[in-house]
């Protein structure tokens, strides 16, 4: 019988770039991943900080290479949408790389404050404002301006916010428009809700024509929610940012960022196929071809990545603790966690991730369902969008047998609450943090699992 580990060479291109494999026990980013199991057990939430730098310098390249070939005046700004993950962790190593953060409510500007204090953040430093925007967070970004945060820039969500600006900043500042986008045709809306509508930036234009205002317009953005891919309506969308940006350049001087948004990809599968550098090159190129046929100047070009810059980070290991062969076709791995609160995008929205064992590739493997703690019936992991079973190793008697979750770093915790409430009381699991200093494997525990005690606190006891 092959092994598991003659299955996946036999599937695909392995060892991979982040995979590889040592004494039939896995590897990520050459992390023995057994040994950090044995020395803090599991569950375990793994973070390894290299891969945040190393992804946005090669999207920095990547845009760069572009700019340089098409001949592009204006620079590429990378940006870095802190709702993918707030942790202090996360922040630091972004603005280690000296990226602008987008923001997203009125406690965000909080963490501006909080950096702020600790001098990590410039008042110079570009910050961007987007969102819908409620009291708080419409007085935040005043505070911030009138702090000195000058490159503060809020982004209009409705065109109404520009008239608290007006009558609350007194100084000249720099405001955004987020453009509503025509939705993917499989949407069950025409217009996105984000944004503002066309009428609405005529509104606005009016406004700024008519008014001796003291906002400039400097920035348009747009986010196409269903990612930068290789479809014709992602390209006939970019097209018409780009035309829109040109038009109103003609009209607005002062407008010089266009800030395409977020959503490019990472890898979810062990056989994701994506030509990063051909798409940024056709994204450059469409921008430069709509701003050429207006002869006007092309823009700083921004993007707001957020799962490409923490998703690959991103890990979770668990124990399979028992066996439950159901019936004789459905066998399930039970592991000690729940993918509703620890991976909810796998059980709300069918994402995919990576999923390896960690250990036993050399035995024979079958078919296993992977079924999460707790009692609800939905909690287990959909390996593939018409199957749920996924092949894993058998497990030796009395061996343990540890699987993997890899790319997980973005939105999981913002979304499955964590520190707070879990489904079924299920706790948080230890989350370490892995750095490496002088190409040395550095683990710091930044959270124990979540405590009894904590959660209690939440339900009032
Ligand atoms: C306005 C905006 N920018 C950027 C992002 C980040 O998207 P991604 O994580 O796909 O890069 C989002 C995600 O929802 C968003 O709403």
């Amino acid at each position: 019988m092959q092994s598991y580990k003659q299955l996946i060479h036999q599937t695909f291109e392995f060892p991979t770039t982040e995979f590889s494999l040592r004494d039939n026990q896995l590897a990520f980013h050459n992390l023995p991943l057994m040994q950090i199991i044995e020395q803090y057990g599991s569950p375990l939430k793994l973070s390894y900080l290299p891969k945040i730098s190393q992804n946005i310098k090669q999207a920095r390249e990547w845009f760069g290479q572009a700019m340089q070939k098409l001949n592009y005046h204006g620079d590429y700004i990378y940006s870095y949408c802190t709702k993918s993950s707030h942790f202090k962790f996360v922040l630091e190593e972004v603005l280690k790389m000296n990226c602008p953060l987008e923001l997203s409510s009125a406690y965000d500007i909080e963490i501006i404050r909080a950096l702020n204090q600790e001098n990590k953040i410039q008042k110079q430093s570009l910050i961007l404002c987007n969102g819908s925007k409620n009291k708080n967070y419409l007085e935040g970004i005043i505070s911030l301006i009138k702090s000195g945060h000058h490159r503060c820039i809020p982004i209009l969500d409705a065109p109404n916010e520009l008239d608290y600006y007006e009558e609350n900043l007194k100084q000249p500042y720099s405001f955004g428009l987020r453009v509503a986008i025509d939705e993917d045709p499989q949407s069950q809306f025409y217009n996105s809700r984000l944004g503002l509508a066309q009428e609405a930036i005529e509104e606005v234009c009016r406004k700024l024509d008519q008014a001796d205002l003291n906002g400039q317009l400097t920035m348009l953005h747009f986010f196409i929610n269903s990612g930068i891919k290789d479809t014709a309506y992602y390209w006939s969308e970019l097209d018409r940012m780009a035309k829109l940006y040109a038009r109103l350049k003609k009209l607005y001087p002062s407008l010089t960022y266009l800030d395409i948004g977020g959503g490019f990809p990472i890898k979810q599968n062990l056989y994701f196929e994506y030509d990063y550098p051909y798409m940024v090159n056709q994204i450059v190129q469409t921008i430069k071809s709509a701003c050429d046929d207006l002869q006007v100047p092309t823009p700083d070009i921004i993007t707001e990545f957020g799962s490409y810059t923490v998703g690959e980070s991103g890990a979770v290991i668990y124990e399979v603790l028992d066996q439950k062969p159901q019936n004789d076709k459905e066998l399930w791995y039970m592991i000690n966690g729940s993918f509703i609160t620890h991976l909810p995008d796998a059980w709300g929205m069918d994402q995919k991730y990576i999923m390896l064992p960690i250990n036993h590739w050399g035995m024979p493997y079958h078919k296993a369902n992977l079924g999460g703690i707790t009692c609800d019936g939905l909690d287990y992991y959909k390996n593939e969008t018409y199957t749920f079973e996924a092949y894993l190793p058998t497990i030796p008697p009395e061996q343990p047998l540890y699987i993997g979750f890899f790319h997980t770093g973005a939105y999981q915790e913002a979304l499955g609450g964590y520190g707070g409430l879990q489904h079924c009381l299920i706790p948080a699991p230890r989350h370490l943090l892995l750095r490496l200093v002088n190409d040395q494997l550095h683990v710091e525990v930044f959270a124990e699992q979540q405590s009894a005690d904590s959660m209690l606190k939440v339900l009032g006891f």
